[in-house]
């Protein structure tokens, strides 16, 4: 089982870039069930949830190369239309494979999927909306049976703006015939990269960031070539390890738009931020003015995803902090972790009061879950002693080369192989 260990109290200095993001590519992937050609994936990191979906394409008969760092799709050999549990089980995205299996094969078996533990995720919305589009849909012993022979587009409503909701219904509409609208669909900026992918390989869609998006199904998609937007988490994340640590970074493959309820949280911080085009340059030195109220929201608001790694900011910043997570119902694994490493925190149901502390110290903490770990690690780089953190196979989900690069800005942190 492998560890960080980790001895904190390091500024951290230099540059680092921004990988493309988890949570655009990986509907993507799904998305090119639909293609009957090639894909080109450009600069894919190799993610384990990127891992993980490469077999469940491969396990539908789907051809999947890497060339260099680029990701070679080629569903033209689709053989057939099953996910089966123990793929689907390894992340949240297989269910992003229902939609594109319905429409491209018009039929599908997929195995109920997995994800971080950070709430039920049931997928009821999932469901319902593809059952709107026609789909003859059956859950019977943790598979979905679904047939989409008679799919037609239809008018969906979304009485939540779930990503993955917005995301099947769009790949599942794309080679359906007739129009299909979705309202209140999810606006998150990989929405829009879904959508730009799939019109760059021939599909007619557009809204995308808006309140309604319209689909017109096509009768297939081509060959094409991608590359998807940066990582706005990863982003978020090395600006708040800096803000903690302090010193001087630049982070480059940076969209300031994607991070604007971030942005403004620190602005208020005394963290000083410089922004020049697709780069911002963060100073930080000691501890930080109270955060404030983190309320988590759907996209433009505050992202769940950086909910964690603030709150590790927030436990070594002056004054009180209040979170609320409104997104998922058990989303705070990591505060009996910050606790060990003295973090004052305390929380009930879906609120925690942070009463920042002085000083954070290392401890044997474990990670549980992707964002949960990386606040634990950004803790360990500000604690002082050491710090070793377990559960790290949840960090490397959506993570890559975090350990070197966090060291090439000068932490002291390395993977350790625990020997059992
Ligand atoms: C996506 O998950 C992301 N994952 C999550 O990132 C992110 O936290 C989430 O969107 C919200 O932004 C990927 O894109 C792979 P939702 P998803 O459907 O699609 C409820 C990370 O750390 N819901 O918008 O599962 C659900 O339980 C991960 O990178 C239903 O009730 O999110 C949750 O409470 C974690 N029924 C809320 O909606 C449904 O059918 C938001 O879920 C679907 C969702």
């Amino acid at each position: 089982m492998q560890k960080f260990f980790i001895n904190g109290g390091k500024r951290l200095y230099g540059k680092i870039k921004v990988d493309c993001a988890k949570n655009a590519i990986l509907p993507i992937m799904a998305g090119a069930i639909l293609v009957n050609g090639e894909v080109i994936l450009e600069n894919v990191p190799p993610y384990s949830d990127v891992l993980n979906m490469i077999e469940i394409l491969k396990n539908l008969g789907i051809s999947v190369l890497w060339q260099e760092n680029n990701l070679i799709i080629n569903a033209r050999s689709i053989i057939n239309s099953i996910v089966p549990s123990l793929l689907a089980s390894t992340l949240r995205s297989s269910v992003f494979c229902l939609g594109p299996l319905l429409a491209r094969m018009k039929s599908a078996k997929v195995a109920y999927p997995g994800g971080c533990d950070i709430g039920l995720r049931p997928i009821d919305m999932h469901i319902s909306s593809l059952r709107l589009l026609g789909a003859k849909i059956v859950e019977k012993n943790g598979y979905i049976y679904a047939n989409g022979e008679n799919m037609q587009g239809s008018d969906i409503i979304l009485d939540f703006p779930s990503v993955g909701a917005t995301e099947n219904i769009i790949m599942a509409g794309v080679l359906t015939e007739g129009i299909t609208r979705i309202f209140n669909p999810a606006k998150e900026p990989e929405i829009e990269d879904l959508q730009n992918f799939l019109n760059s390989a021939g599909a007619k869609i557009e809204g995308a960031g808006t309140n309604m998006i319209t689909i017109e199904g096509v009768k297939k998609l081509c060959s094409t070539k991608y590359k998807t937007i940066p990582d706005r988490i990863t982003a978020g994340s090395y600006l708040l390890a800096v803000a903690m640590c302090g010193g001087e970074v630049e982070i480059d493959n940076f969209i300031a738009h994607h991070n604007h309820a971030l942005l403004s949280k620190l602005a208020q911080s005394a963290c000083q931020l410089d922004i020049e085009g697709d780069k911002i340059k963060v100073k930080a030195k000691g501890r930080l003015e109270s955060i404030g109220e983190i309320e988590t929201a759907v996209y433009p608001g505050f992202p769940t995803d950086l909910q964690p790694q603030m709150m590790a900011l927030a436990s070594i910043s002056k004054g009180y902090s209040l979170f609320v997570e409104n997104l998922f119902e058990s989303r705070f694994h990591h505060v009996p972790e910050l606790i060990k490493m003295n973090a004052d925190i305390r929380f009930k149901s879906k609120v925690c009061v942070v009463s920042g502390r002085e000083k954070l110290y290392g401890a044997e903490v474990n990670a549980h879950d992707l964002r949960g770990g990386m606040a634990l690690v950004m803790a360990g780089l500000v604690a002082e002693g050491y710090t070793t953190i377990s559960g790290i196979n949840f960090i490397d989900r959506g993570y890559y080369h975090l350990e070197e690069n966090l060291a090439m800005l000068g932490a002291d942190i390395k993977r350790m192989e625990e020997v059992d």
